[in-house]
C-alpha cells in the first residue's frame, strides 16, 4: 500500500497590517500561527499608513516565519510549499510577503502557491470545522470587504453580492472615530454596545436598487454623521453606547437579511461567516438565532482566525496544491485581484 505523505505548507500573510506566517499540515490542522500586529502603531494615525505599514512588514517578516517554523517544530526542509497572500490589499505591503516567499521558494526549491486574501478568510472555517466541506455560502465582512458568496467547491467561488460602497468592517472604523472610539473601531463599537439600547435610534437600512445581495453602508455611514450634527446643534447630549448599539444592530440586521434570502433562495444547508467583522459578537449571536430559526448549518472561525492571518492562507494553498495550482517566480502582488480570477 502507498502510504500517504502528510504537506506541510509555510504561509506567509501581509497584505494590510499584521505580519503573519503560520505551518499547516494537510490542510486542517494548524501547526503555528503568528501574527505581529502593528494595530498599536496605526493607532496614532487613527488608520492604516500603507508606507507605514510596509516598512513595518519588512522589519518583521523574516521573525515571524522563523517563529512560525520553531513553534510548528519543523524546519524549511519539511516543508512543502511555500504559500503566500498575492492580493487583494495595499501593494506595498503585499510585495513584502510575495518578495519574502518568491525568494524562499526559489532558494529552497519548493513550489511557490499564491492565495487570493478572501479565499484565506473563507478557508478559515475549515479550521475547526473539520466536518465542513463545500457546497454552502458565505458571508465575508472585513475591513476591506463584503461579499456574500457562493463556495461552489475548494477554490470555486460565484459572487452573489457585494458592497456597492464602503465595507462593512470600514463603516465600523469610520462611525468608531466619529464617536469618539478611535481605531481599530470593530472591537471597540462591539464592546461598548453591551451597554447601550439598540433600539435607541433608527438607521436606515439600505436596500440597493434591483440587486437583492449587494450591500450598501456609505449611507448608514451618514446618517449616523447626520445625527451627531444635529444633537450637536440643538444641544443635545450624545449617548456613545446608544449611537454604537444602534448602527451596529442596523448593519447586522442587514447582514442576516441579506444572508438568511442567500441561503433560502439557493437551497443550501450550510452557512459560514469569515473576515475581521466575523468576530462580532452581536453579529455572531444574531446568525445562530437566524440560522436555528431557518434550519441551517452555521459555521464561523474562532476570532483569532477571522482577522488577518496566515494560517487560513495555508489552508487555501492545500487544496490549490493538491489541485497541482503553483506559481512561478513572475508572482506579482495584484492589489484589486478579483475572487476566483487567477494570475
Ligand atoms: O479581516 P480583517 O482583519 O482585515 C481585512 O481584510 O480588512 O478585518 C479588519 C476589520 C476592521 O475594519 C475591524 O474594525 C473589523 O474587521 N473588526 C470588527 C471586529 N473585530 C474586527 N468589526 C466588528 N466587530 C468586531 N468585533
Ligand atoms: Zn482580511
Amino acid at each position: 500500500m502507498i502510504e500517504k505523505k502528510d504537506v506541510y505548507i509555510l504561509a506567509i500573510e501581509s497584505s494590510c497590517d499584521e505580519t503573519a506566517a503560520a505551518v499547516v499540515k494537510n490542510g486542517r490542522e494548524v501547526l503555528s500561527n503568528v501574527i505581529s500586529s502593528q494595530i498599536a502603531l496605526h493607532t496614532l494615525y487613527g488608520g492604516v499608513v500603507p508606507e507605514i505599514a510596509s516598512r513595518k512588514h519588512i522589519e518583521k517578516i523574516n521573525q515571524v516565519i522563523e517563529q512560525a517554523l520553531q513553534e510548528a517544530e519543523v524546519t524549511f526542509e519539511t516543508i512543502d510549499a511555500i504559500a503566500v497572500t498575492y492580493g487583494p490589499g495595499l501593494v506595498g505591503a503585499l510585495l513584502v510577503g510575495v518578495s519574502a516567499a518568491k525568494a524562499l521558494a526559489f532558494g529552497l526549491k519548493k513550489p511557490l502557491i499564491g492565495v487570493h486574501h478572501i479565499e484565506g478568510h473563507i478557508s478559515a472555517n475549515f479550521i475547526e470545522n473539520k466536518g465542513l466541506e463545500p457546497p454552502f455560502i458565505c458571508l465575508v465582512v472585513s475591513g476591506g470587504h463584503s461579499h456574500l458568496v457562493k463556495v461552489k467547491d475548494y477554490g470555486e467561488y460565484e459572487i452573489l453580492g457585494r458592497t456597492r460602497d464602503d465595507a462593512a468592517g470600514e463603516a465600523f472604523d469610520k462611525v468608531a472615530r466619529a464617536i469618539g472610539l478611535g481605531y481599530p473601531g470593530g472591537p471597540k463599537i462591539d464592546k461598548v454596545s453591551r451597554e447601550g439600547n439598540p433600539e435607541a435610534i433608527h438607521f436606515p437600512r439600505a436596500k440597493v436598487g434591483e440587486s437583492e445581495y449587494d450591500f450598501s453602508f456609505s449611507g448608514l455611514k451618514s446618517a449616523v454623521l447626520n445625527y451627531l450634527n444635529s444633537c450637536q446643534m440643538k444641544g443635545e447630549e450624545i449617548h456613545q453606547a446608544d449611537v454604537a448599539a444602534s448602527f451596529q444592530k442596523a448593519v447586522v440586521d442587514v447582514l442576516v437579511d441579506h444572508s438568511m434570502s442567500a441561503v433560502q433562495k439557493y437551497g443550501f444547508h450550510k452557512f459560514a461567516i469569515a473576515g475581521g467583522v466575523a468576530s462580532n459578537s452581536h453579529l455572531r449571536e444574531a446568525m445562530i438565532k437566524a440560522c436555528e430559526e431557518n434550519g441551517i448549518e452555521f459555521y464561523h472561525p474562532s476570532p483569532i482566525y477571522c482577522t488577518d492571518n496566515a494560517a487560513m492562507i495555508g489552508v487555501a494553498a492545500y487544496y490549490e496544491y493538491m489541485k497541482g495550482v503553483r506559481h512561478g517566480y513572475d508572482l506579482n502582488a495584484v492589489p484589486n485581484l478579483k475572487l476566483g480570477e487567477r494570475i
